[in-house]
C-alpha cells in the first residue's frame, strides 16, 4: 500500500502544478517532461506488480479473488490507454518555449486531473477488494510477497525515483511513515541520505512546487 500512498501524492503534486504552470525556462519544460515521465513509469510499474506477482499470489490462496479483482484489471488497461493517450501532448509540450503554449498546458492540466481522479478511483476500489482477501492470508505468506516485491521494486531501472518518491510520501502520511520506518531496512534508511535524495529527487519537488 506504499504505492498507492506514494502515486496519489505523485499524481496530486502533478496535477496541481500543470493547472497554474507558466515554466520560466527551457530546464523548467525539460523537468517538467521528465516528471511525466517518471510518475508514469512508476504507475506502470506498480500496476504491472499487481497483475504479475501480487494478484496471482492472493488469487493461488483463494480462487474467488480471480473473479473479484477482473474490473480491476479492465480499469488498469484503461489506465494505461488514457496515459499513453497524453504522451503527444507531453511531448508537445517539451518543444515549447518559455511565455507561449498555455492553452496547450492547460489542455494536458485537465487530463492529467481526470487521470489523476481516476488514480484515486482505482487504489480505492483496489484496497476495498484486496484487502478482505489479504487479512486472510497468513503472516509469513503475506511477508514473502511484501520481499518478492520490494526485490522486483529493486531491479527496476528507475527504482531510485520509487524510493526517493515513496521516503518522500511516508513524510507526509503518519500511517505511512510508522510502518516505513519498521518495515524499511537499515540500508535503505542510511542509504537514501539527504544528499540522495536531493540529487535523485530534488528536481522533482522543484518542478511541481507551487
Ligand atoms: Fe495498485
Amino acid at each position: 500500500m506504499w504505492s498507492h500512498c506514494t502515486l496519489r501524492r505523485l499524481y496530486s503534486l502533478l496535477s496541481a502544478k500543470m493547472l497554474v504552470w507558466k515554466p520560466a525556462d527551457k530546464d523548467e519544460i525539460e523537468d517538467m517532461v521528465k516528471a511525466f515521465e517518471s510518475v508514469g513509469n512508476y504507475a506502470l510499474a506498480h500496476n504491472k506488480l499487481e497483475e504479475d506477482t501480487a494478484f496471482p499470489f492472493i488469487a493461488e490462496q483463494d480462487p474467488k479473488f480471480k473473479e473479484a479483482i477482473k474490473a480491476i484489471e479492465a480499469d488498469h488497461k484503461k489506465f494505461t490507454q488514457d496515459w499513453n493517450a497524453i504522451q503527444p501532448q507531453v511531448q508537445a509540450i517539451a518543444k515549447l518555449t518559455p511565455g507561449t503554449g498555455q492553452d496547450q498546458i492547460a489542455a494536458l492540466a485537465a487530463k492529467v486531473k481526470e487521470i489523476t481522479e481516476f488514480v484515486f478511483k482505482l487504489f480505492a476500489e483496489e484496497e476495498k477488494i484486496c484487502l478482505p482477501f489479504m487479512v486472510n492470508i497468513p503472516k509469513d505468506k503475506q511477508q514473502k510477497l511484501g520481499k518478492t516485491i520490494e526485490e522486483l521494486s529493486r531491479k527496476d531501472e528507475n527504482s531510485k525515483f520509487f524510493f526517493c518518491a515513496m521516503m518522500d510520501a511516508s513524510k507526509h502520511d503518519k500511517e505511512m511513515a510508522e510502518t516505513f520506518k519498521k518495515e524499511t531496512p537499515w540500508f535503505a534508511r542510511t542509504m537514501f541520505s539527504a544528499i540522495f535524495l536531493k540529487k535523485e529527487y530534488g528536481w522533482f519537488q522543484k518542478v511541481v512546487e507551487i
